[in-house]
Formats: C-alpha cells, sequence, structure tokens
C-alpha cells in the first residue's frame, strides 16, 4: 500500500481501517477504546467554543446550527464562530485566540489551514482548555487533544472505486479509459488523505493501463485545488480540455474530491461540448444529489454531518465528566508531533442505485431522491 507524507512525517496508512472497515486490528475487534488519557473534567454548563473555517460546502453550514443547537441541547454555552472568506486564516487564529481568552473549556477547530493553528492550539492547552481538531486535522503541534472525523482515506478509497466502476458500467466502450485527477486545497490536511485514497485504488490501473491520465498530471500538487474554490477547477478542467481533450479525444472519467468541485468540472466539460464523463464527488450536496439522480455525475459519499457533530458532542460530554474519552483509532492521524487519538467515523459511497439506501436516515435527501421515483 502507498504511504502518505503528511507535514513532512509518513502519516503511517496501515489503514487496518480502511482495509478491513473497521478499527479493530489491533484493538480487539474493533470495539471502542479510551484514548487512554487523563481528563478532569469541569462544570457543567461552561462554554465550548466551536471554530469553523469558511463555507466551502454544505456540510460546514450545517455543522454550524447543529453545534449551536447540539451544544445548548447538553447544557453547555455554544460559542460558534466562521472564518470570513478573507483574511481567513488570520481571522480564525484570532477567533480561536478569543476562545481561550473568553475561557472556553472546550475549543472544537474545523482548521481553515490546520499547518497555521499552533500557537492557538498551544494558548487553548495552556489555559486548562482541551483541543478537539474537527474533520481536517492540526498539524504540527502536541496540543490538539482529539481528532474527529469520517475516515479520510476510506472516502478517497470509495471514490477511486466508484469511479473505476462507474467507467465499466458507463464509459460505453472497453479500457483503456482516458481520465483526468483532482484534489482538494493544499492547505487542507484532508486532501493529501482522499487523493492517497484514491491513488491507493487507481495507482495499479494506471500502471497496468486500464486507466491513462493524458494530461500526465498526476502529483498531488498539480491537481490541488485551492481554497477548494469551484472557479479554480473549472478554470483546471477548461484548460486540460484545450490542451489535452480537442476533437474528438474521449474524457471517460474524472476523479473530483467534493461535490462542489464536481459540479465545477461537469460544467466546464458541458460547456465544451464534450460528452459527459464519470466524475465522483463527496458530501452528498444538495445539487449533486439532484445531478446524480438525473443521471449527470455518477457518484457522492454520504457524510452525514449531524453524526460527526453528535460524535463531538459526545467527547465533549465525556470531557466534561471528568471521563476517558472514547476513540477508535490511535495510528493514522500522526501530525507532525503526535498521532492524535481519533474517532472515525465511515463514509458510505453513493451512486443513483442505492441512494435510497444510503439516505435512509437523512430525510432531507431521502425526501429528494424519492421524488425521482
Ligand atoms: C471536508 C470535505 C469538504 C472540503 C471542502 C474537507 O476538509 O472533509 O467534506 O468537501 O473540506 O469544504
Amino acid at each position: 500500500m502507498k504511504r502518505i507524507a503528511l507535514a513532512g512525517t509518513a502519516l503511517v496508512a496501515a489503514t487496518a481501517l480502511a482495509l478491513t472497515g473497521c478499527a479493530g486490528a489491533e484493538r480487539g475487534g474493533g470495539t471502542d477504546e479510551g484514548s487512554g488519557e487523563e481528563t478532569t473534567g469541569f462544570e457543567a454548563g461552561s462554554t465550548i467554543g466551536v471554530a469553523l473555517p469558511d463555507k466551502t460546502s454544505e456540510n460546514w453550514v450545517l455543522a454550524g446550527q447543529l453545534f449551536t443547537d447540539g451544544l445548548e441541547e447538553a447544557g453547555f454555552e455554544a460559542d460558534v464562530q466562521y472564518a470570513p472568506a478573507s483574511n481567513t486564516v488570520a481571522e480564525q487564529q484570532n477567533q480561536i485566540q478569543a476562545m481561550v481568552t473568553g475561557g472556553a473549556k472546550v475549543i472544537i477547530i474545523g482548521a481553515k489551514d490546520g499547518k497555521q493553528l499552533a500557537t492557538q492550539v498551544q494558548a487553548a492547552k495552556d489555559a486548562g482548555a482541551y483541543v478537539i481538531a474537527y474533520d481536517r486535522l492540526i498539524e504540527n503541534t502536541e496540543a490538539v487533544d482529539y481528532y474527529v472525523a469520517f475516515d479520510n482515506f476510506k472516502v478517497g478509497q470509495l471514490q477511486g472505486n466508484a469511479l473505476l466502476e462507474g467507467l465499466e458500467a458507463n464509459a460505453g466502450h472497453e479500457a483503456p479509459y482516458n481520465i483526468e485527477l483532482f484534489s482538494g486545497s493544499p492547505d487542507d490536511a484532508n486532501s493529501a488523505v482522499f487523493f492517497g485514497g484514491a491513488m491507493d485504488v487507481l495507482q495499479p490501473k494506471i500502471d497496468d493501463g486500464t486507466l491513462v491520465v493524458k494530461s500526465g498530471q498526476t502529483d498531488l500538487g498539480q491537481t490541488a485545488t485551492e481554497g477548494w474554490l469551484a472557479e479554480n477547477a473549472q478554470n483546471r478542467m477548461d484548460t486540460l480540455i484545450t490542451s489535452t481533450y480537442g476533437g474528438d479525444t474521449m474524457l471517460d472519467g474524472v476523479l473530483s474530491p467534493n461535490d462542489t468541485l464536481a459540479r465545477a468540472i461537469l460544467t466546464s466539460v458541458q460547456q465544451a461540448g464534450k460528452d459527459i464523463p464519470v466524475v465522483t464527488g463527496q458530501d452528498s450536496e444538495v445539487e449533486s444529489v439532484k445531478s446524480i439522480m438525473e443521471g449527470v455525475q455518477y457518484s457522492t459519499i454520504n457524510k452525514d454531518t449531524a453524526l460527526l457533530v453528535e460524535q463531538t458532542i459526545k467527547m465533549v460530554g465525556q470531557l466534561q465528566k471528568g471521563e476517558e474519552v472514547e476513540v477508535n483509532d490511535t495510528e493514522q492521524y500522526d501530525n507532525g508531533a503526535k498521532v492524535v487519538p481519533s474517532y472515525l467515523l465511515e463514509p458510505i459511497i453513493v451512486t443513483k442505485d442505492n441512494a435510497a439506501e444510503a439516505y435512509a436516515n437523512v430525510p432531507s435527501l431521502l425526501e429528494i431522491v424519492e421524488s425521482y421515483n
């Protein structure tokens, strides 16, 4: 298996979790375990800070609302802040610092740039607060206590598999298939992990000639989408079409790391008058779920934000009571300074075929799926 370099350290991608679908290899059959760290508890009703990045996808918008409601329901004071779209890193640093000064007991952080928060996270620790990295890892600091996320490497593997399956089912011809690869923003630690998971599946098929990346752009750096911005993906796709897919040259598939970028890629291809390729995604955004049901976008990933927020609030409750915090992975997420004890949830692949089943517990999306039946 490929190893992913994260923060200059090898992220030990000996992903027992990703391969077996359970976190149990060394932990007694997939049962949850405590982090083994002492927690001391704090007063009920304390303030909990939640620092979220800019709203680059629907999941971030939803998370803010769910944290506000869920923390208050659990008896805490919630201080939920988004970093604005401009000057995002500095603003997020200030917001976290203000949460520390304001006496927050736990600070939950969806990092804009996980490499630029070490000072603020250390300040939180020094003030006696706990820090939970939410969805995106915070790098190069020992002061981050826990990480909670969907299994990012597995997300990538599911995307790679979906691309392959979609090509076999829909390309309308036998292999080789022409594909292009897109990855997420370089300041988000998840981007390398998603891409690593996808390439774990796709690289052998590139090596054996089943897949051809016609542009030759297969590195994380070449495929990156700065800021996770749709316009950047659309521009890169436009450029690739001009440089590589002129005339009748077929573009059979595109690995897209999320739905926002998938739709931008599809717009570019459609504007160029090309046939619709198999395009992957992630996040189950409303417009992408519709697109999948209409047979345009091929796949997405269901990472139910409600479950992730619920798990995070559960951790906060354990910290408040001074209990051991439940984690299920203590190997995968080396942030460059330590392996961060993590609770990883299982992502679910969604195509038109399994959408009703995949969204059985997400009423708003199920309703959309059912409206196409
Ligand atoms: C999240 C993805 C999301 C992306 C852009 C990532 O860190 O894990 O779900 O698509 O950020 O917002």
